[in-house]
């Protein structure tokens, strides 16, 4: 059998592909492997709620892509023995979408506004009392003959989920009752969720090959599970349906993922960093232009990883790479670092 000719690049694999993460998302808190900080504070509060007969309180799950926060707000809608509505802020472009979204709520129902940055201002305005008092104002007509009317709404819950907080305005951040940061998962994390991943799609995962993929997963369940499909599919063609240690390796290494599970961000973030300002220090600014990308979606998209696998540092005068960085890039460390790294 042919193999494929063009394998996906490393970005590709934090895409989400609706059914493939559908038939893999845990659907109770007990198959949610990891972050157990924030799993234990929701768990709480949604047995402090139900115990009370009450609604939970309004959430805010922040994190990088493909941590799980879609997967725990619809955790939560089960927890709660509620409805889960899903959309999302750019979605939802007129203050009417939001009140046929909110008005459609039943008592104790879950609202999960994904990418909840990126919804309009004048829209965002309209969630505050619907957040608050549970009602909204809808202005009907224009002109002379404007007027307002009120809807009462069911109690509810907003879910929200967003990569980048630091968008979020104050006004809404604060009416959410928690915040929680998912942050990235270690490796015998993802690769208990990997050993449950092939359990579902039927595959026989040696721990060994759990390991290798585990490496390379960036911290995030979305990437490893998207790598065990194409170990998977390698396997089926040129192992005898087995995922070894071995055979994880030779499939993954075709994919020209990198052995750190860095993906191509990561590495030109690196790369401009020595190449183009010796190292650093160098401003989050100039850094943003020089790759172009946001300032703020290299804080808290990109960086938290570099930063977090000791590859990048944050100073109070700019970032520089680490000796790790270096080494990531394959080049010998700078000769005057000061730093301890
Ligand atoms: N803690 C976990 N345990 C097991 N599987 C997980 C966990 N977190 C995420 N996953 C898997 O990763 C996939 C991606 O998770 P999810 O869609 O919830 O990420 P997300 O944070 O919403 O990402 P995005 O920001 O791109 O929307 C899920 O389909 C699920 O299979
Ligand atoms: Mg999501």
């Amino acid at each position: 059998m042919a193999e494929p000719s063009r394998p996906p690049v490393a970005r590709a694999l934090n895409r989400p592909d609706r059914e493939f993460d559908l038939q893999l998302r845990p659907g109770r808190f007990s198959d949610f492997v990891g972050q157990s900080r924030v799993r234990e504070r929701l768990e709480l509060m949604v047995e402090a709620a139900r115990g009370r007969g009450d609604v939970l309180d309004h959430i805010l799950l922040c994190g990088p892509p493909g941590l799980g926060k879609t997967t725990l707000a619809y955790i939560l809608g089960e927890a709660m023995g509620v409805n889960v509505r899903a959309s999302s802020g750019p979605v939802i472009d007129k203050p009417g979408d939001l009140a046929g979204l909110l008005t459609n709520l039943e008592r104790g129902d879950i609202l999960f506004i994904d990418e909840i940055h990126r919804m309009q201002k004048t829209v965002e305005e309209y969630l505050y009392s619907a957040m608050e008092d549970f009602v909204i104002d809808i202005m009907l007509d224009q002109g002379p003959h404007a007027r307002s009317v009120r809807l009462n709404l069911q109690r509810f819950t907003l879910v929200g989920a967003t990569t980048r907080s630091g968008l979020l305005t104050a006004p809404l951040r604060t009416r959410f009752g928690m915040t929680a940061r998912l942050d990235y998962y270690g490796e015998d994390e993802l690769a208990e969720i990997l050993a449950r991943s092939a359990r579902i799609l039927n595959v026989d995962l040696e721990p060994g090959g759990a390991s290798e993929i585990a490496r390379r997963a960036r911290g995030t369940p979305r990437i490893a599970n998207n790598l065990l499909r194409w170990v998977r599919d390698y396997a089926q063609v040129r192992a005898g349906n087995r995922i070894t240690g071995e055979v994880a390796d030779a499939a993954l290494a075709m994919l020209n993922v990198d052995r750190r599970g860095l993906d191509e961000m990561d590495k030109r973030l690196l790369e401009t960093l020595v190449r183009r300002f010796g190292g650093g220090p160098v401003g989050l600014n100039s850094l943003a232009v020089a790759v172009g990308e946001e300032p703020g979606t290299i804080e808290e998209v990109y960086e938290p990883y570099l930063i977090q696998e000791g590859y990048l540092q944050r100073t109070p005068q700019g970032r520089m790479a680490t000796a790790l960085g270096y080494e990531a890039l394959g080049l010998p460390s700078p000769p005057r670092q000061g730093t301890l790294l």
